[in-house]
């Protein structure tokens, strides 16, 4: 298999958090990883409650609480998340779903996650499935109601975020939903992803790599790794999709052939959401 550096800042916060004696110090130690806050006071409780109101909010504007034609309601039905990380909206999902597939890269986070569920939400509705190679998910064909992923395709080499977005549609069944966020290009990535590329590069270096991805400056910088627009997404899924939308903040212009733009201000303004059904 080819190095994959943009694996490199996960792996490492994810030994990281392997390391800690519980979830609390997880999260002052690598909150960073996730929303960028440190600090000795933070607990993983007011993580989690950061999710618990992000959840209701997204699940509410996108549709996701109304029962289908088939009357199933949410507690009928299955969600998987790529890229729970160490359960953050995780918790919140198993409260709303009858069953919750947890995926990640890294197998620390799937443990902390797994803990965290136990926890805050509800743990006997909760799975969890490690994504070994960053793009392929070991899971079944139809065996999703809504496929959901959060701040982390954005972090993928292109080729892994398009290959993840093929499996999310392949795993959802027909009439399902793909609920997938990304970042949309900005005038300061002109900077921000060619010095993404050299940190990811730097992180190949044996012995140095490794301790400079453990560095909070070089893992924020590396894991920019790709700004996919929605055209590039739409374009060879549209004969398995219906219903294409994009979710933007409303001072974003983003937009993508085909989709019907849909807006919300709660959604982060570099941020865009591909949402569909499947076919
Ligand atoms: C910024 S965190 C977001 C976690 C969670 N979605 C949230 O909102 O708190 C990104 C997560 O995606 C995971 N990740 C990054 N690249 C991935 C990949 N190629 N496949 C699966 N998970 C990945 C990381 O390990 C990390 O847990």
């Amino acid at each position: 298999m080819r190095r994959r550096p943009q694996l490199v800042p996960w792996t490492a916060a994810g030994q990281t958090s392997e390391r800690q004696a519980n979830g609390d110090d997880v999260v002052r130690t690598t909150g960073w990883v996730f929303n960028n806050e440190t600090g000795s006071e933070l607990t993983l409780e007011q993580f989690v409650a950061t999710g618990d109101s992000e959840v209701p909010s997204y699940l509410t504007v996108f549709g996701l609480r109304t029962p289908g034609a088939d009357g199933r309601t949410n507690d009928d039905k299955t969600l998987v998340e790529i890229g729970c990380g160490i359960g953050r909206m995780t918790c919140a999902f198993t409260r709303e779903y009858g069953t919750v597939v947890a995926c990640d890269l890294d197998a620390g986070f799937l443990e902390r996650c797994i803990e965290s569920v136990g926890k805050f939400g509800k743990v006997d509705r909760l799975r969890t499935s490690h994504v070994t190679d960053g793009k392929t998910l070991d899971l079944p064909p139809n065996s999703a109601d809504v496929t959901f992923s959060y701040i982390t395709l954005q972090h993928c080499e292109a080729d892994d975020a398009l290959e993840l977005t093929s499996e999310a549609v392949r795993i959802t069944r027909p009439g399902g939903k793909v609920v997938l966020n990304y970042r949309a290009r900005g005038a300061q990535d002109i900077v921000l992803l060619p010095l993404g590329a050299v940190a990811r590069a730097l992180f190949r270096v044996p012995k140095f790599g490794p301790r400079l991805s453990q560095r909070r400056w070089a893992a924020r910088l590396g894991w920019q790794a790709n700004r996919l627009q929605p055209d590039e997404l739409i374009g060879p899924l549209s004969p398995l999709l219906a219903d294409i939308e994009i979710w933007r903040n409303p001072k974003s212009k983003i937009s993508g052939r085909g989709a019907v733009v849909q807006e919300f201000d709660g959604i982060n303004r570099h941020h865009y959401w591909l949402i569909a059904t499947v076919r």
